[in-house]
């Protein structure tokens, strides 16, 4: 597979060609999604729930968040890489900020960031690009602000927020932002805005007219027990084949079926055996 670039996603937006972004989180993730042909991996901070067990994407470091990074990109390759800025990493000071990126991309070896936020964080994306880092905007559900924004709600459905949620998209694309995530808003608004923009806007929940979609691996694959926002859709059913293999080890173990001392067993010359007794 062709290395995918900045330039081949913006090519896929001008011919309507639909973005496929997915997380991933580690190799055998990776490995996936370049295997099957993902156009963007996302080593999303997702990762704080669905691979660390927090209750939310702020507790996860700059580290913990490295430390995956560095899984995948081993496993990548053909896919355009970007993982997100962990909350608290891109907030202090556009020093701060150079800093954290830099070492997201010279230790965890991604090619461009992700940051939630609009026009307050415009700062940031101007200084992260003018350095050479790609940086990908995401606006509607921050959920990096779920304490602030009262939960994981549905934005932009007033036409003051909606209003607002255009122009930080407006604002991102100008401070060099290659391209911006939807993330739970208005189909209408998703459609609207990526009309609008000139860079590729990926949606989540944001409808079926943005350049490009990004779900959840765990979401996806059907191994996320927790609760099931509207917009995700279960293409496979891991969750249940994991049950089957698990359930079916155990019994097979505790039955005595497993192992069989020829079929999974190594055999011991006879001779040999003799004299060992
Ligand atoms: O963290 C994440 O997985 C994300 C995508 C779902 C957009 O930010
Ligand atoms: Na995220």
């Amino acid at each position: 597979r062709k290395k995918v670039t900045i330039q081949h996603l913006h090519a896929l937006r001008k011919s309507k060609t639909p973005i496929a972004m997915l997380t991933a989180y580690d190799f055998p993730t990776a490995r996936a999604c370049e295997s099957y042909g993902v156009d963007i991996t996302l080593v999303g901070d997702s990762l704080a729930q669905v691979c660390l067990g927090y209750d939310s994407t702020t507790r996860l470091t700059l580290d913990e968040m490295i430390h995956h990074c560095r899984a995948v990109s081993r496993g990548s390759k053909s896919p355009f890489l970007v993982a997100d800025m962990p909350f608290g990493t891109y907030h202090t000071s556009d020093e701060d900020a150079v800093r954290n990126a830099v070492k997201m991309v010279r230790e965890g070896r991604v090619e461009a960031v992700k940051v939630e936020g609009g026009e307050e964080i415009s700062g940031v994306v101007r200084k992260l690009t003018a350095i050479g880092i790609p940086v990908m905007g995401h606006v509607g559900l921050l959920p990096q602000r779920h304490a602030s924004l009262s939960g994981y709600r549905v934005q932009g459905k007033s036409s003051s927020s909606a209003l607002s949620i255009l122009q930080n998209a407006l604002a991102l694309q100008r401070a060099g932002a290659f391209s911006i995530v939807l993330e739970a808003i208005p189909h209408l608004l998703g459609t609207y805005i990526t009309q609008r923009l000139d860079i590729p806007t990926i949606g989540i929940g944001a409808g079926p007219g943005t350049s490009g979609q990004v779900l959840v691996w765990d979401d996806v694959m059907g191994t996320w027990q927790g609760h099931k926002a509207k917009f995700v859709r279960r293409f496979g059913d891991v969750g249940g084949e994991v049950g089957r293999g698990v359930k079916g080890y155990i019994e097979g173990v505790r039955s005595g079926a497993f192992p069989d001392a020829t079929e999974e067993g190594y055999e011991m010359d006879k001779g040999e055996w003799e004299k060992f007794l």
